[in-house]
């Protein structure tokens, strides 16, 4: 498992730095992640908070581009344009412990810097996998009026509530300006051939016991990826359902929003995101 253990928090060195008028959250490559901060013993701040630690919880605004039904895909790449950009990094709760099966929808401009309304191009949702990681591939999206650079992501643990944010490159001109921008959502961003690399560490406000494992949610049967007994509906674990697929739970109707392999934990009356009443 390739979580980090041990390493000497760097949000100390962030804030000495601040204190002496630095600021060193705008230097390329210099932001703190949240797997940091593990075995440091004090709960993670929420993100993303997690690259500072005072700031209240924000939210990011989820902007007038999301649309509900994307795909199921790790790849946005296609055939057109754009310098290839690898986002990767870990989902964690407070105690920062990795959490699996966290709903990852992201949507971005293209490399001109237009969002795709009609389709889903730039658009795909995924879940983190055993040890809590995720990784899309895409292209650095391109500008467009009045925004600095930028990818949306909502996610959602399983049963928890959707959390919508943002996440920054740094050394962008435009985040001095842009008024949506937050230095804590920057990822760290290094190029590696014709790629660009980014890594950003998301907290979500999963209460969780330091230095016992502790995905969730905790299965309710063998995840062997079977089906598993209906609980009292059509809805079962380890199906795969299609947007407009309808199901019934607890004796209510639901209808699939988003394409999706069902999964314990992922009930419809706990992800919004994924069924509607219906
Ligand atoms: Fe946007």
């Amino acid at each position: 498992m390739p979580t980090p253990d041990g390493m000497i928090s760097r949000k100390t060195v962030l804030k000495a730095a601040a204190a002496l008028g630095a600021a060193p959250l705008l230097v390329g490559g210099g932001v703190a992640l949240a797997r940091d901060q593990i075995g440091t013993g004090e709960p993670l701040a929420l993100t993303p908070e997690c690259h500072d630690g005072d700031a209240p919880t924000i939210e990011q605004t989820e902007g007038p581009y999301f649309k509900p039904n994307s795909p199921l895909r790790s790849s946005m790449v296609n055939d057109g344009p754009g310098t290839r950009l690898v986002v990767s990094g870990y989902v964690f709760g407070r105690a920062c412990r990795p959490i699996s099966g966290v709903l990852l929808d992201f949507w971005q401009a293209d490399d001109g810097g237009n969002y795709d309304n009609s389709g889903y191009t730039f658009r795909g949702h995924q879940f983190t996998d055993a040890n809590g990681a995720y990784k899309l591939d895409t292209i650095v999206p391109g500008l467009y009026p009045g925004r600095t650079r930028h990818i949306h992501v909502k996610l959602q643990a399983p049963g928890r509530s959707i959390v919508t944010t943002q996440l920054y490159f740094p050394g962008e001109p435009r985040n001095n300006t842009d008024t949506i921008y937050d230095a804590r959502l920057l990822m760290n961003v290094r190029q590696n051939g014709s790629t660009r690399e980014g890594s950003y560490d998301f907290v979500l406000n999963v209460a969780q016991t330091p230095g016992t494992p502790s995905p969730t949610p905790t299965p309710t049967s063998t995840s062997t990826g079977g089906p598993t007994t209906p609980p009292g509906g059509s809805w079962a674990a380890g199906t795969s359902y299609n947007a407009g697929d309808r199901v019934t739970y607890s004796g209510v109707s639901y209808t699939c929003l988003q394409a999706h392999t069902a999964m314990a934990g992922w009930e419809p009356p706990n992800v919004p995101a994924l069924w509607q009443r219906s």
